[in-house]
């Protein structure tokens, strides 16, 4: 056994340490990013407490050992596979709620705490926290603050950094820091929670959050708007937004990501989809009448060939079931899946769209694209059913994601809305920043992680030999 196993479990106790020769320690080193490849590491601690996560980076910093911190393991870029071996320090025991506050509209909560369960928990309160990842039956608060989370409702709501007030976070050497506010506003100091929020564990090991609550909304309803193809259904999305509508979902999924989830699905699409727009307002009950019909309407002047409403809750239930399959079923159906997750200008969704096509013709690569189109963030994924061990094929669809990473750059958008950066996409920075920006982002790196033993290789690229120390 080597020796930080044993030094970790002399500090800590057994308990806590998935190691050498347990079932479950390869499960630390994968996660669900498209790669092939699978990174084993020393060890994982399952940390229970902000002391035993202090401990660890304590030890690890001691002994100049990786760490690499994980939520549930739910990210799609790599950010939590332990590249350079060493130990995992996993949150995903720390599902404390430690408060729900309806006065002061906060929650206070471990980072292990799953997304789904905070909100049931509040809205149980009649509160409601937004951020709604497709993943929140089973991803955590803490990886969703690391990766700065979105999901449909940050169209009207915005993202996870916008609830994150306050934060708890373990430093590499196991200093503790608490930085951020429980108030509704506050700018005393810099902002250090905007400098954790989406660093994705390359600066800290969030430990403990405190977030903003909303009332939560008396009534929601769900309109489908069913257009011919894909072009159509981003035009009028396109004209959706130029309407000022403020709906709190604004979705859109093209006719391969449908098809997938029919078979799935406990609603029904319409045969004749070629893409959907999902459209989701909320508000007073009595008012939901008027702006769905008003939403249908409106769709069907922009050349929806159907409109359907959703206003029962087993009915939109079901709908945004069948919406938050449209991943996993398209993993399940092909053998590589390199899901990417652009984000344009919300005025250049159509021609990205375009362009998508243009590269799938061109690299001759089956693609589905669905997601955030409100927020002009579409999830454009690559499917194949080739052999994924073949380098030439990898590398083909990866040339392919370029290309889309290319056009959506020379269109003035960014490499990812809401994924992150992590492994997979760090090779691609350099498309999108100079590297005048690149190195004073390591600097920044450099001033938390100076032995750069916390999360290493991940988030910015590697410096080239030219430019290292
Ligand atoms: C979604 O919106 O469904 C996810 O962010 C995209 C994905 O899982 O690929
Ligand atoms: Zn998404």
């Amino acid at each position: 056994m080597s020796d930080i196993v044993a030094i970790l479990e002399r500090e800590l106790g057994a308990g806590l340490i998935v190691g050498p020769g347990h079932e479950r320690l390869d499960d630390y080193g994968r996660d669900e990013s498209p790669l092939p490849e699978f990174f084993p590491p020393q060890c994982a601690v399952l940390c229970e407490s902000t002391e035993q996560a202090s401990a660890v980076l304590r030890i690890c910093l001691e002994r100049k050992v990786p760490v690499t911190p994980r939520g549930a393991g739910s990210g799609m870029c790599g950010g939590a596979l332990p590249v350079a071996g060493g130990v995992v320090l996993s949150t995903e025991k720390m599902q404390r709620i430690l408060e729900i506050d309806p006065a002061d509209l906060v929650a206070v909560v471990q980072p292990g705490v799953v997304t789904g369960v905070l909100q049931q928990q509040v809205e149980a309160q009649g509160l409601f926290y937004p951020p709604d990842p497709a993943s929140l039956e089973f991803c955590s608060i803490g990886g969703n603050a690391a990766t700065n989370a979105g999901g449909p409702r940050a169209f009207k709501y915005g993202v996870t950094r916008e609830y994150v007030l306050g934060l708890e976070v373990a430093l590499m050497g196991g200093e503790v820091l608490r930085c951020g506010r429980r108030t509704a506003k506050g700018v005393t100091g810099y902002d250090l929670v905007a400098g954790f929020v989406g660093t994705e564990g390359t600066f800290g090991v969030i430990t403990e959050l405190v977030l903003k609550l909303l009332p939560k909304p008396p009534a929601a309803a769900t309109v489908l708007g069913v257009f011919a193809d894909i072009a159509a259904a981003g035009a009028a999305i396109t004209m959706l937004l130029r309407d000022g509508l403020r709906p709190r979902v604004l979705e859109l999924a093209d006719r391969h990501s449908i098809d997938h989830i029919r078979a799935k699905s406990r609603y029904r699409f319409p045969e004749n989809a070629g893409a959907i727009v999902l459209i989701e307002v909320d508000g007073e009950p009595d008012s939901m009448g008027m702006m769905m019909e008003k939403i249908g309407l409106r769709c069907d002047e922009l050349g929806a060939i159907d409109v359907l409403g959703a206003t029962e809750p087993a009915e939109r239930r079901a709908v945004w079931e069948a919406r938050r399959l449209i991943s996993p079923s398209l993993k399940e159906a092909y053998r590589i899946k390199v899901n990417e997750d652009v984000c344009v200008p919300r005025g250049k969704i159509v021609e990205m769209l375009a362009r998508v096509d243009q590269v799938s013709a061109e690299t001759k690569i089956a693609t589905a694209v669905f997601g955030h189109a409100g927020d002009g963030n579409l999830h454009v994924n690559f499917l194949s059913n080739d052999d994924p061990a073949d380098p030439a094929v990898r590398a083909h669809m990866w040339s392919a994601a370029k290309r889309v990473f290319e056009h959506t750059i020379a269109l003035g958008g960014t490499l990812s809305g809401e994924h992150g950066i992590g492994l997979t996409k760090r090779d691609y920075v350099h498309l999108e920043q100079r590297e005048q920006l690149i190195e004073w982002q390591r600097r920044w790196k450099q001033m938390w992680d100076p032995s750069n033993l916390l999360n290493p290789g991940k988030k910015l690229p590697a410096r080239t030999r030219a430019c290292s120390e």
